[in-house]
């Protein structure tokens, strides 16, 4: 956590809270240890679909299907959402999880690996107004020029997990050797969409760092 912790638990005491149905799933979520959003991305993400009413939305990072699932609960557009898993447990999960929860006509599952996926998207001339990126966060640098090819004018970027846990701001050496990688390559994501002539990106330090990038180009 990035902000103060008690600032952060005030902040969330005044969020609407969920269904009952995601509540469940969060709970079996954190109990298997699967990452999902957090309470201060889900109430940003939450803002945004207001804000911004898109009708198709992608995500790259199912996971068992959590964070699609609210977003299209908490739409208020006639949302479609496209979301990209690779893993195989996750898949049958998160398959399970939106057929219970009746949105198998609001959430595609796209198996495979994101880049291979957002490819294919691409050759189809597919269009997104809004795209969430929540999966490996090595692999942000190279899923941005498909990103930047599949958002529509005016669309909205989302990346989470960009500061690390604010690890971000340590030197290479001081942090953990086996996420030197992550740290450079996250680095280097976030020179790349602040540098961009064709994105307008801010960086907001909640959860675990939240970058949001409007393509004007
Ligand atoms: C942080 S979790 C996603 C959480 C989900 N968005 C939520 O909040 O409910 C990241 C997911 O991305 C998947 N993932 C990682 N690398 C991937 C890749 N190259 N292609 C497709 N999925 C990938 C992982 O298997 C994992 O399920």
């Amino acid at each position: 956590m990035i902000t103060d912790e008690r600032c952060s638990v005030f902040i969330e005491s005044l969020s609407p809270g969920m269904t009952p149905f995601l509540e469940e799933l969060e709970g079996k979520a954190q109990e298997s240890g699967i990452p999902i959003i957090r309470p201060a991305s889900r109430s940003l993400l939450r803002y945004l679909l207001a804000e911004n009413e898109p009708e198709s939305l992608l995500e790259i990072g199912t996971a068992v299907g959590f964070s699609a699932i609210f977003m299209a609960s908490c739409s208020f557009a006639d949302i479609h959402i496209d979301t990209i898993e690779n893993y195989e447990k996750h898949i049958k999960a998160a398959r399970a999880n939106i057929k219970a929860a009746h949105m198998e006509d609001r959430i595609r599952l796209l198996e495979g690996d994101a880049e291979a996926v957002l490819a294919d998207l691409a050759d189809r001339s597919a269009v997104y107004d809004m795209i969430f990126v929540d999966a490996a966060k090595a692999q942000y640098p190279d899923y941005l020029p498909l990103c930047k090819k599949l958002l529509r004018r005016g669309g909205v970027l989302v990346s989470d997990n960009v500061l690390f846990d604010g690890d971000i701001v340590q030197s290479r050496y001081a942090v953990r050797r086996r996420d030197r990688t992550i740290h450079s390559r996250m680095r280097q994501y976030l020179r790349l969409i602040s540098e961009d002539q064709g994105l307008v990106t801010t960086i907001l330090p909640i959860a675990d760092g939240m970058a949001l990038s409007v393509k004007k180009e």
